[in-house]
C-alpha cells in the first residue's frame, strides 16, 4: 500500500514578473523528474497561449487566466501528477480559489523588490511598462497582492536558483508531500 505521499499536488509559484518563478519551476521539475516522480508544468505564458489567446490582462480575464489554470492542475493532480503552476496570480481571492478547488496545494511566494525584476527585466516588459506602452503590468501598472500565509517565501534577490530549488524540495518533505 502506497500512502498519501505518493499522490500529487499542485505547487503554486507566484511573484512579480521576472521574479523567478519560470527559473524555479524547471529546476524542481527535473528534480522531481530524476525522483521518478510524473510532473507538468503549466507556466503562465505558455498556458496563455493555449487555452486563452484571446484573454487580456483586465482583473477579469486574469481571474478567467487563473481559474482555467486550476482546472488544468486540478484534473492532474487528482491523477497523481504534480502540477507546477508559475504564473504570477496577482490575486489572492484567485489564488485562493485555485487552492479551494484543487485541495492539496503549496503556495510558494517568490518575493523579490520590483526595482530588482525591473533590472532583470527578462522579457523587456517593465520597460515598454515604465514607458506607459503597456497598461494593467503587474508591479508597474496594476497590483500584486502579496501572499498572507503561504507555505513558503523565496528570496530571490539573495538566493541562487539552485538554493531556492533546494528549500522549495526540503519544505515539500516538511510538509510530507515528498520522500526524504
Ligand atoms: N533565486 C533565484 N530564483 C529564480 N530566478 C533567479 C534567482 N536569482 C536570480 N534569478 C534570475 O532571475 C530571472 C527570473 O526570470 P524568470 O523568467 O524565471 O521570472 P518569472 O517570474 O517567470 O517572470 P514572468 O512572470 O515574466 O514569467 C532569471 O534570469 C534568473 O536567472
Ligand atoms: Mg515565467
Amino acid at each position: 500500500m502506497e500512502g498519501m505521499r505518493e499522490h500529487g499536488f499542485a505547487l503554486w509559484f507566484t511573484g512579480l514578473p521576472s521574479s523567478g518563478k519560470t527559473t524555479i519551476a524547471r529546476l524542481i521539475e527535473h528534480e522531481l523528474r530524476a525522483r521518478g516522480l510524473k510532473v507538468e508544468v503549466l507556466d503562465g505564458d505558455e498556458v496563455r497561449q493555449q487555452l486563452s489567446p484571446q484573454l487580456g490582462f483586465s482583473k477579469e480575464e486574469r481571474d478567467m487566466h487563473i481559474r482555467r489554470i486550476a482546472y488544468v492542475a486540478k484534473l492532474l493532480v487528482r491523477n497523481g501528477i504534480i502540477a507546477i503552476v508559475a504564473a504570477i496570480s496577482p490575486y489572492r481571492e484567485t489564488r485562493q480559489y485555485a487552492r479551494d478547488v484543487i485541495g492539496r496545494f503549496v503556495e510558494v511566494y517568490v518575493n523579490c523588490p520590483v526595482e530588482v525584476c525591473i533590472e532583470r527585466d527578462v522579457k523587456g516588459l517593465y520597460k515598454q511598462a515604465l514607458r506607459g506602452e503597456i497598461a494593467n503590468f503587474t508591479g508597474i501598472s496594476d497590483p500584486y497582492e502579496e501572499p498572507l500565509a503561504p507555505e513558503l517565501v523565496l528570496y530571490s534577490h539573495r538566493e541562487t536558483p539552485a538554493e531556492s530549488a533546494r528549500r522549495v524540495i526540503t519544505r515539500l518533505i516538511e510538509l510530507g508531500y515528498l520522500r526524504a
